[in-house]
């Protein structure tokens, strides 16, 4: 049997950042090496995205994994038994046939990303490559280093709701390397800190390591953004500037309206359309996230062409999903796409949804999620598939450090730097 053939698969129940169960999932080889991949989970999930399995019940709160474990070591094991690790794209079509549902409901999205990722880092393992680099060789690419996002001050479901919208962010849009990115973001996030500190504003630590100062008018989070910036002696607009995930769908009600609950305020499409235009009017926003809601492609359109000056990504609303990238692209709806591996369930599933937007010539964020385990495979994966940006959340806590610090050592692989050059419109 050759060397790559997958001889044992196991998986286990392991935590992740917010304590919550995930999968681990490990792949034995022929040749004797394994390879290991865990997955992360979201707070502010889309509707569209691939479903994750849950125990239910009482214990770990009904969030525990122990069905998708065992549909890891008991189905999927024996399912991939012997299959070529190799072939990456035989072995998600496999576990997309086997699961036989449209989102992966049957054995859970945690239970097929988990085993697809750990056989991308076991080819990469057998073929003696890094995994950035047999994830470019999948992905048909030229690896390039990512340019961050970064959330400084959150709030939405990121931290109880505190502020309205739910991440501002920084784009260090001036910089020159990955590196100089990495201090200039350190020194925003210890700025804001100390801005918040000296008007007496308690923090609470939002879920991806921003800020939460409870803001209720989303403008004092935006005055301090730029006061951030100031302080750490950046120019607003041509170092750094600001991108907004504004993660609409959960701020919609029944009627689809949209409530800014600790504004006392309700939108409407029409409303949050001029809302988002006045701020990029008003402040150095470059991107937002989630502007709309994932539902509302009757308004997409407006909210487009409203803002087209601005990179606009589409998180909740695509779902990391082809169909939904593709009827966009027919509807003239965003010009950016969030990946989240999660979201689509599979490896394969994902690099089609980057193929997709790039075919439109829409740009691509890599994204983590709000619960993420020590697993850096994300740094690989915006490396390998020259993804342009990447969204890990802040410097903060070491599931977020491990994608941060990881992309410093493939910086030292001499790889191009994205820039801003990569933030729609392209
Ligand atoms: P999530 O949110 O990982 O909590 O879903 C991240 C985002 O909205 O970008
Ligand atoms: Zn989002």
């Amino acid at each position: 049997m050759s060397a790559s053939r997958i001889r044992r698969i196991h998986a286990r129940q392991i935590l992740d950042s917010r304590s919550r169960p995930t999968v681990e999932a490990e792949i034995t080889l022929a040749g004797g090496q394994t390879a290991r991949a865990s997955v992360p989970s979201g707070a502010s999930k889309g509707k569209a995205e691939a479903v994750e399995l849950r125990d239910g019940g009482e214990a770990w709160n009904g969030l525990g994994v122990s069905r998708a474990v065992s549909n890891v070591t008991g189905e999927i094991a024996r399912l991939l038994d012997g299959h070529d690790v190799l072939d990456q794209a035989g072995l998600d079509e496999k576990l997309r046939d086997a699961d036989g549902t449209p989102n992966l409901a049957r054995l859970g999205a945690n239970a097929t990303l988990a085993v697809s990722l750990a056989a991308v880092r076991a080819a990469a393992t057998v073929s003696g490559l890094p995994l950035y680099r047999r994830i470019a060789e999948l992905a048909g690419t030229t690896p390039t280093l990512p340019l961050p996002m970064v959330n400084i001050l959150s709030g939405g479901l990121h931290a109880g709701r505190g502020m309205d919208v739910q991440d501002f962010l920084m784009i260090p849009v001036g910089a020159r390397s990955y590196s100089e990115a990495l201090a200039w973001i350190c020194r925003v996030r210890s700025a804001a800190a100390e801005l918040c500190a000296e008007q007496g504003l308690t923090t609470l630590l939002a879920d991806e390591g921003g800020l939460s100062p409870g803001f209720a008018r989303s403008e004092q989070a935006l005055d301090l953004m730029v006061a951030a910036f100031e302080r750490a002696g950046l120019a607003a607009g041509e170092q750094v500037a600001i991108a907004l995930d504004v993660a609409a769908s959960s701020l919609q009600d029944n009627s689809g309206q949209y409530r800014f609950d600790r504004l006392g305020q309700t939108y409407n499409a029409k409303e949050m359309i001029e809302l988002q235009r006045q701020w990029v009017q008003a402040y150095p926003i470059v991107s937002i996230e989630d502007g709309l809601g994932e539902d509302d492609w009757d308004h997409w359109p407006a909210m487009t062409q409203a803002l087209d000056s601005r990179q606009l990504v589409g998180d909740d609303l695509f779902a990391t999903q082809p169909s939904r990238i593709n009827r966009a692209i027919e509807e003239g709806i965003a010009n950016a796409v969030l990946i989240k591996v999660n979201q689509n369930g599979l490896f394969s599933g994902a690099l089609a949804a980057i193929d997709t937007a790039r075919r439109a010539r829409y740009a691509t964020v890599i994204s983590a999620r709000s619960g993420e385990t020590e697993d850096a495979f994300l740094a690989d994966f915006a490396v390998g598939v020259a993804g342009g940006q990447i969204k890990i959340g802040s410097v903060r806590s070491s599931e977020r450090l491990a994608k941060y610090n990881q992309l410093l050592r493939l910086e030292e692989e001499g790889l191009a730097w994205s820039g801003a050059s990569m933030i729609a419109p392209l």
